[in-house]
């Protein structure tokens, strides 16, 4: 059957390299919520263009890599050290990233910051014309070009400048903050102006579409209607697609015995104790220390808990060249340290913290024999980690304590139970509540959210925006 080809554009390609000669690589599935839902996605002839997290400063490198990403469907773009540290370190991790999670503009360094400001966003524009020099390169008639994330948010205007025929569309993975926030950003017209150029423009939640068409209309002047928005005539497409994950692949994997053999291993080795579970990129705005202080306060007030329950937070080390998570790192260290020591015994410790990635089974194994999982984002665009641990809990029922600043609050809110990270007083009295929660509650809670994750996937993510892309380029043909 005839399947529609997709150019997938993302900084972050679904595999990372590691050198292991001179032409020789290895690839690493790489983390994070946007790889493991677009991995899901099959229907399409699918190839991506983006990143794959080396320097390869040698030609002989960069011909090897090619050539092995290819069998993945990969085609790399090549960054140089001093662009990632500009572009990738600096402007989106530095800057946007925490202004989309209304954690403003980095307070130290403020000038220093601001003097930077502009060789950074002039080194965004030019990585995201490196990306738009590959795909046009690859582009062939027909194909659709579906850009993703703050890191490319320049590039529907390179691609259309080249070539104003290509079906283009640009999705974001982080939340869109308040035009408020947005409006605090020296490039926020140039950087609305270029999305605007995509033909869909697509969002994780309706709030976030919302500010988005405010920010448009507010900073620009534009008109926004119930569609998008639109500049003299011209029509973009704004909508929230809310993305989810493949969820019979976990599913699925319980079954394995690799996985099964897991469970047991950690079953007998927790046994007598609730298991707490969080899973995290190492980032700040998973609230990791209002978690664990939060855990802390639970403790302090339940000594009947002491020994009983164990918190195991999956820190999954990030962006680990900018300071900001370097920081965040040695503080969350100093907190579990204390907190071990402050509640262990010479056998056992309250948190086990794990700076460290897992293996997908390792991962379904931990989902399956959680007790009640944590998640405490101060903003997050929509978290996977949420919707991946209801699918592994059919059978357990664990619960779900998540925060109200994630995406996923808004589809998994009638099952969880939702807090305000920052208030620590809240969330150890959840933690309370759900570990004492009645079997009767807990399935009642569970079914509504696994129905959620098993009806809202991946797949059917991908196929909406794509198939809303199509109908919009038809539509603007239509009206000229
Ligand atoms: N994940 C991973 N490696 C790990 C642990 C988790 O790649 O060791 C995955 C996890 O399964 C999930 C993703 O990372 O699919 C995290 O997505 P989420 O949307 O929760 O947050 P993000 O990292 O994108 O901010
Ligand atoms: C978030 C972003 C993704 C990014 C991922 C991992 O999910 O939305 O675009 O790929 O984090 O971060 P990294 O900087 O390693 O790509």
């Amino acid at each position: 059957p005839y399947k529609q080809r997709l150019l997938v554009v993302a900084n972050r390609l679904p595999v990372s390299a590691v050198r292991r000669g001179e032409d020789s690589w290895s690839l690493e599935i790489s983390a994070g919520g946007l790889v493991s839902a677009l991995l899901g996605v099959k229907e399409f002839e699918a190839r991506w263009i983006g990143w794959a997290g080396v320097n390869v400063p040698d030609e002989t490198g960069q011909r090897a890599l090619t050539k092995a990403l290819a069998e993945k469907k990969c085609i790399p773009v090549f960054l140089d050290e001093e662009l990632v540290h500009q572009y990738y370190n600096g402007y989106c991790n530095n800057i946007l990233w925490p202004l989309f999670h209304y954690l403003g503009l980095p307070q130290e360094d403020r000038l220093a910051t601001t003097r930077s400001f502009q060789s950074q966003f002039d080194a965004y524009k030019k990585a995201n014309q490196m990306f738009a020099d590959v795909v046009n390169e690859h582009y062939e008639e027909g194909d659709v070009v579906w850009c993703h994330d703050y890191h490319l948010m320049f590039l529907p205007q390179c691609l259309k400048e080249h070539n104003s025929g290509m079906k283009v569309g640009w999705f974001l993975h982080t939340p869109f903050p308040s035009s408020e926030i947005h409006r605090m950003l020296p490039s926020r017209s140039e950087l609305l102006k270029s999305v605007l150029c995509a033909d869909i423009v697509g969002f994780h939640t309706y709030d976030y579409a919302r500010h988005f068409v405010s920010a448009c209309t507010r900073i620009l002047g534009l008109e926004g209607t119930p569609e998008g928005v639109e500049d003299q005539g011209k029509l973009t497409r704004v909508a929230a697609f809310p993305i989810g994950i493949d969820s019979d692949r976990f599913i699925k994997a319980l079954e394995l015995q690799d996985v099964q053999k897991n469970i047991k291993e950690l079953e007998a080795r927790f046994a007598g104790r609730k298991v707490m579970l969080g899973v995290d990129r190492l980032d700040m705005i998973k609230g990791i220390p209002q978690k664990i202080l939060a855990f802390e306060k639970f403790l302090e007030e339940n000594s009947n808990w002491h020994d009983q329950v164990v918190l195991l937070q999956i820190a999954v080390p990030t962006r680990t060249d900018v300071p900001e998570y370097q920081k965040l790192t040695s503080q969350v260290h100093e907190i579990v340290g204390r907190i071990n020591g402050r509640f262990g015994t010479l056998t056992t410790v309250p948190i086990h913290h794990l700076d460290r990635s897992l293996d997908f089974n390792a991962l379904c194994a931990l989902y399956a024999v959680t007790d009640v999982a944590l998640v405490t984002s101060l903003r997050d665009g929509m978290n996977l980690v949420s919707y991946e641990f209801v699918a592994c809990q059919d059978s357990k029922k664990g619960v779900l304590i998540l925060s109200e600043f994630a995406g996923a609050a808004q589809s998994l809110g009638a099952g969880a139970i939702l807090v305000n990270p920052w208030n620590i007083t809240e969330v150890a009295s959840s933690i309370g509540y759900a570990l004492n929660m009645p079997a009767d509650e807990r399935e009642k809670r569970h079914r509504h959210n696994f129905t959620h994750v098993t009806t809202h996937t991946s797949q059917e993510w991908a196929e909406m925006f794509i198939s809303e892309l199509n109908d919009t380029v038809v539509e603007a043909q239509l009206r000229t």
